[in-house]
């Protein structure tokens, strides 16, 4: 599950390599261009229009992809905070959480902490 897709830079990319691939944006432009893409590739991707901070994460999803949707500026911090936490809970036992993040110490630290608190919780 590629969360906040866009076009599907990721996610047609990963169709192609034979990932079976469910995009999330709330761009319904975006999204109508990954779903043309992927039946004219005729790709197992399939883009759908939500909003991926509620976005429901369910069993059959085996990895979590996030590319350049975390930056932890400080009016964001709260609400990506939470939307990592609910990733984690959501994602089944063994499901790979994947992040791309745009380089940055503090922003590469935040996101490790945030992880290890989870682990030293003992859930994750
Ligand atoms: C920086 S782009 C990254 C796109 C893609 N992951 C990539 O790396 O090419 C951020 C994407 O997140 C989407 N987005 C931002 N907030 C969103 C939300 N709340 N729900 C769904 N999509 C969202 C935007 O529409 C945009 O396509």
């Amino acid at each position: 599950m590629d969360l906040g897709c866009g076009q599907g830079r990721d996610a047609l990319p990963l169709g192609n390599l034979g990932y079976k691939v469910i995009g999330v944006d709330h761009s319904s432009v975006g999204i109508e261009q990954l779903n043309q893409q992927a039946k004219l590739q005729k790709l197992p991707v399939e883009g759908r229009v939500g909003n991926v901070y509620d976005y429901p994460i369910s069993a059959e999803v085996d990895i979590v992809l996030l590319d350049s949707m975390l930056h932890f500026y400080k009016n964001d911090l709260a609400k990506e905070t939470q939307f990592v936490e609910k990733i984690l809970t959501e994602l089944k036992d063994g499901g790979i959480f994947v992040n791309c993040l745009i380089k940055g110490q503090q922003r590469e630290m935040t996101l490790k902490k945030l992880l290890k608190s989870r682990r030293l919780n003992g859930k994750f």
